[in-house]
């Protein structure tokens, strides 16, 4: 059975990528792998300075995030119900690693984080230098018009 992959961080072009994904692996008859990467080591701003978050509950947040997503589309259609991955470390290379031996690796042009006015933010295109399989970038405001009904909104500004 192919093997499609996706990376989701929580943010609508994520989850526009999730849903590109989630019909690709139904017409194509694959299994749905869903990944969130998350690092121990992010700073969090306090009146003392800067702290170390707690990783325990970083990691409860990387897993709400991940089942959050997938929730929150429908994989009805899946011919297998999608597995879900959390890694501990940078994005990009969780997801290229996942994607090894797939069929397809899958991303939002843009995420959670990042300057407006980039096309693309570090992960994608981390992800379109190094991947050793295809990879499916997809950019806001095409994947699927209920997302935009629903007020789901572009990220940025249109033709940045
Ligand atoms: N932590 C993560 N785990 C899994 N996939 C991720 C993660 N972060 C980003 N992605 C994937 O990469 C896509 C692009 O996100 P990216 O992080 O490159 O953009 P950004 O957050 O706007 O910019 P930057 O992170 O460089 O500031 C997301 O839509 C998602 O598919
Ligand atoms: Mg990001």
């Amino acid at each position: 059975m192919e093997k499609i992959v996706v990376g989701v961080d929580g943010s609508q072009p994520a989850q526009r990528g999730l849903e590109w994904a989630v019909a690709q692996a139904s017409v194509r008859g694959a299994r749905l792998v869903v990944v969130h990467a998350w690092q121990p080591s992010a700073a969090v701003m306090s009146p003392y300075g800067a702290t170390l978050a707690d990783p325990v509950s970083l990691a409860d947040t990387a897993r709400a995030i991940l089942a959050d997503s997938v929730a929150s589309v429908d994989t009805t259609s899946l011919a297998i119900v999608p597995e879900l991955r959390l890694v501990q470390g940078p994005a990009a290379p969780a997801l290229i690693d996942a994607a090894r031996g797939g069929a397809l690796l899958v991303v939002g042009s843009r995420g959670r984080g990042g300057f407006a006015g980039l096309l693309l933010g570090s992960v994608s295109q981390q992800i379109a230098q190094h991947a050793t399989v295809p990879v499916v970038i997809v950019p806001p405001g095409t994947t699927n018009s209920r997302a935009e009904a629903a007020g789901g909104g572009r990220v940025g500004a249109p033709h940045r």
